[in-house]
């Protein structure tokens, strides 16, 4: 699975978000170190606070399956390039800090990043 192929799939899954409130859909699209990839979308809620975001649900699907090693994870939304949030941020570092992120856009351009990158200095015990 290259480059390319993880952020199609991470475009591809975005027209599954369920996105109403924002009307902002999100996909995300993680390469397991056992090279099945798990992808996820944002699923916004009218109470607003229980949204949870589409990096979240690929990662917490992929945690419920039983996977623990993490390569890489693709997301991709409208804009020049998809920066996940603090959350986000600080749930991957939780489970994968050395991970990459491909932060891309609809028309499959991206800027290559870390963890470690987006969250310097994180919380952990
Ligand atoms: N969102 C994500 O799913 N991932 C990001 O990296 C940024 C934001 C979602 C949350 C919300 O459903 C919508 O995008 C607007 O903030």
């Amino acid at each position: 699975m290259n480059d390319n192929e993880l952020l199609k799939r991470a475009n591809e899954v975005r027209k599954m978000s369920y996105s109403p409130y924002s009307k902002f859909a999100v996909g995300a699209a993680l390469l397991c170190a056992d090279g099945t990839v798990v992808t996820g979308v944002n699923i916004e809620n009218a109470a607003y606070g229980p949204s949870i975001c589409a990096e979240r649900v690929a990662l917490f699907k992929a945690i419920s399956e039983g996977k623990r090693d993490f390569v890489k994870l693709a997301v991709t939304c409208d804009g020049d390039h998809c920066r996940p949030c603090g959350v986000c941020r600080q749930v991957m570092f939780e489970h994968a800090p050395d991970m990459e992120i491909l932060m891309g856009n609809p028309d499959g351009e991206f800027v290559r990043t870390t963890v470690r990158e987006l969250l310097p200095d994180g919380f952990s015990l």
